[in-house]
């Protein structure tokens, strides 16, 4: 039959082909984030393992290679020198007859404690819940254990440990995601542990044989779900050390669905005290969990979230892949009264991003891809960011000084039917008392992230216009004393 068919109208078939092939692939990639990091296919969910070694940033994250839902977890492999472009490595921890490989934390055991070293060569440990699906099917409650995997070649290839598990279950259905770190006053490793509606330190001089030291959590901060992905590591603050402890929890978030709590107090090598009695949440925002801090860095403590919420994660309209990070942010700590909080700010090497300022006439910009917008006032009143494209879809990030919250308002944002809870109105208290207020917002595709008052509050949320936001307004009460929007180069 083709044979016969006119040259014009084969050209024609072949042009339309081409283009629809081309529409597919855009399709395909469309709402793929311009500066965060996303797997290049399938599923991923929370950050795992990661360690500074040798001038690299390692970052590993569960992973399942053969769909775009969650499935049989594996940790997937990625590296940066600059915290701002990554290298797709290939697969880092495959599941084995032990279970699948969920999330945990990696080390660089310096002093060859575990003795995996060999020839001086530094052991990267990865540490690791063991999930055994058989176990969970036949009811059992000791089907997550802790297991440990070395490299010897700086995170490129992995070996399991022969004598794994090294953390046996004691018979809590919910015992995962170990975090841990070296604790030099006592010469031992720390593992931070979710033990399901609390978490348990451990300890070990050589991260195989592992010591119960505490409990913290029992009815003390939020309890709407389970606790997950903990982190602690001490913040120096005006000369004095301050501890802290992140604990995932899901669901139970203060908007809904998952979200990361934490705590301030101190530890001593066994014990976990608080200094606060009121919930605190590092990101108010619907989606960031799962984050921890990069092992390896010093004093200096670097966080970076799964950017998306198990409520609608695996429904997302997201084609090829599914979920994105946060940018990477920088954790330190500030008074308000006498509490300390939290202050998170996106790392200085995304600095490296910026471009050319966009012009801003009459408080409206327009945007083309990845944006980063500073505005400051020297009083702060209601005001409200809007992203919006010519489909009247818009995302609208702002502040409500008689509610004294911020929000991000995703209710007409664009594809929003895919879960019920997605269309929202998510809000943040402000805690910061000052008069003045900071503001800056990276604003990405299919994100934004709002870092308020010197980053004590924080909101990230994701959205899936039809067609990308091509427009910024603000709207406030008072003048603003500064509004800068920078262009953002894009990584990928
Ligand atoms: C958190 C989490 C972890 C678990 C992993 C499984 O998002 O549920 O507790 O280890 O995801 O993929």
């Amino acid at each position: 039959m083709k044979k016969y068919l006119p040259f014009c109208f084969l050209f024609f078939i072949s042009c339309a082909n081409q283009q629809s092939t081309q529409i597919a692939s855009e399709e395909k990639e469309q709402h793929r984030p311009l500066f965060h990091f996303t797997p290049e296919a399938n599923w991923m969910n929370d950050p795992n393992g990661m360690v500074f070694h040798n001038n690299t940033y390692h970052l590993f994250y569960q992973y399942y290679p053969d769909s775009t839902v969650w499935g049989p977890m594996h940790w997937g492999h990625a590296t940066s020198t600059d915290l701002v472009r990554w290298t797709h490595k290939p697969i880092a921890l495959f599941p084995d007859s032990l279970g699948y490989i969920f999330s945990g934390s990696a080390v660089a055991d310096i002093n060859n404690t575990s003795g995996f070293g060999k020839n001086g060569k530094v052991p990267l440990i990865s540490i690791f819940t063991h999930h055994d699906t058989a176990g969970e099917k036949a009811g059992r409650s000791t089907y997550q254990y802790q297991s440990i995997a070395y490299s010897l070649d700086d995170g490129e290839t992995w070996t399991k440990y022969a004598s794994n598990p090294v953390l046996k279950n004691p018979g809590i259905k919910d015992f995962r995601d170990p975090k841990v770190a070296w604790h030099e006053p006592t010469k031992k490793w720390i593992m931070t542990l979710a033990t399901l509606d609390r978490i348990t330190f451990y300890s070990s001089p050589n991260l195989k044989d592992w010591q119960k030291e505490s409990e913290f959590g029992d009815k003390v901060g939020a309890h709407g779900g389970v606790w997950e992905c903990p982190d602690l590591f001490p913040l120096k603050h005006d000369g004095k050390e301050v501890w802290v402890l992140l604990v995932s929890i899901n669901p139970g978030g203060p908007n809904g669905g998952s979200a990361t709590q934490y705590f301030t107090g101190s530890f001593d090598g066994h014990t976990f005290t608080p200094l606060q009695t009121d919930t605190r949440w590092i990101d108010y925002g619907p989606d960031n969990y799962a984050g921890v801090t990069w092992s390896g860095t010093g004093e200096r403590k670097i966080f970076l979230g799964w950017m998306s919420n198990w409520q609608y994660a695996n429904l997302v309209p997201t084609l090829k892949w599914r979920s994105a990070l946060t940018v990477p942010r920088d954790l330190s700590l500030q008074n308000i009264g006498d509490k300390y909080y939290i202050s998170s700010r996106p790392s200085p090497e995304l600095k490296e991003l910026e471009g050319e300022n966009i012009v801003i006439t009459d408080n409206k910009g327009k945007l083309e891809g990845g944006a980063k917008l500073r505005i400051t006032t020297d009083k702060l009143a209601d005001f409200s960011i809007t992203l919006s494209n010519d489909s009247a879809q818009k995302t609208v990030i702002g502040f409500d000084k008689t509610a004294n919250h911020y929000y991000i308002d995703r209710t007409v944002s664009g594809k929003t039917s895919f879960e019920k809870g997605f269309a929202s109105r998510t809000t943040a208290p402000r805690v910061a008392v000052t008069d003045s207020a900071d503001i800056t917002l990276l604003i990405d595709v299919a994100s934004v992230e709002l870092f308020a008052d010197k980053g004590v509050t924080v909101m990230t949320g994701i959205f899936f216009p039809g067609k990308d936001y091509t427009d910024l307004a603000i709207e406030t009460k008072e003048k603003l004393k500064n509004i800068i929007l920078t262009k953002l180069k894009h990584i990928q």
